[in-house]
């Protein structure tokens, strides 16, 4: 069986590619830089002994989602784990954003996902079988700028997938963290260093608990039992209460 992970060379991504090698899945591993990728690649297959491939692409552009999208199509070497877990967040409220940032955005947490699954899953339900998991986040429960927007859209996305392929052996998840340690915060220049150790929680934890969740089927996963505790409480808050908490939430 074969995975393919889009942003596996760090965080959360890294360690999708680390459970599913561990656990004898082949690898299609898609990011942009190459040396990191290649670098991953040749650890994970020497230690797992699995065949671990490289995609070299930015999935921003039309370009590098074509690129990963034409590889998840290919009858000959099926994929049976789709990731979607590249991204990355902007600090700074959309009046300061440029609509160019904006954009890359959408293109990464919104588009790349959307090309992908709908890449994947003809060749999955033919086959009866097939995983789908798309890395969304708390944040998509929260009225917190375009970043939420475009995970509230990936968590909708899975429940209507999930909706829609009962029935089929393929199976969508989304895997909601809270803050994660990973590159994440320190690549959007968000120094998050004021937040308690107890807040966070390690990419190792929310891969474990994704997969666990996928396996059986489960179309939402909150990692940790505080987060998930958490979400319910979010989920319960009327929106008018979060917007205004949000308010109140520390600007650039
Ligand atoms: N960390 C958190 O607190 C947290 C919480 C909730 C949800 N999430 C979500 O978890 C997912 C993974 O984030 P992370 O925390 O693991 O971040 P990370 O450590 O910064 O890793 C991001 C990964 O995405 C790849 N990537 C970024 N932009 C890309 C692009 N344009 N094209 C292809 N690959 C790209 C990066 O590789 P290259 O730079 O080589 O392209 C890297 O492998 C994201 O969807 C994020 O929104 C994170």
């Amino acid at each position: 069986m074969t995975a393919l992970i889009t942003g596996p060379t760090a965080g959360i991504g890294l360690a999708f590619a680390e459970l599913l090698a561990a656990g004898g899945e082949d690898l299609v591993l898609v990011a942009r830089d190459a040396t990191r990728l290649a670098a991953v690649a040749e650890r994970l297959s020497s230690d797992h002994g699995v065949r671990a491939e490289v995609l070299v692409a930015d999935l921003a552009s039309e370009a590098g989602r074509a690129t990963a999208a034409e590889r998840l199509t290919r009858d000959d070497a099926p994929i049976d784990w789709l990731v979607n877990n590249a991204g990355f967040g902007l600090n700074a409220g959309f009046l300061e954003t440029t609509i160019e940032d904006e954009e890359r955005l959408l293109d990464v947490l919104v588009r790349a996902p959307l090309r992908l699954t709908h890449a994947a899953l003809p060749g999955m339900v033919g086959r009866g079988r097939g995983r789908v998991v798309t890395v969304s986040s708390m944040a998509g429960w929260t009225p917190i700028g375009t970043y939420a927007a475009a995970k509230a859209w990936a968590t909708t996305f899975t429940e209507g997938l999930a909706v829609e392929l009962a029935g089929t052996g393929v199976t969508a998840t989304a895997v909601c963290p809270g803050f994660t340690r990973s590159e994440f915060h320190e690549r959007a220049d968000m120094p998050l260093r004021f937040l308690p150790d107890a807040v966070w929680i390690e990419a190792r934890t929310v891969a474990e608990e994704g997969l666990r969740a996928a396996r059986a089927g489960r179309t939402i996963c909150v990692p940790s039992k505080r987060y998930s505790a958490a979400a319910l409480a979010v989920q319960a808050t009327p929106r008018p209460v979060l917007r205004g908490l949000a308010r109140l939430a520390p600007r650039r």
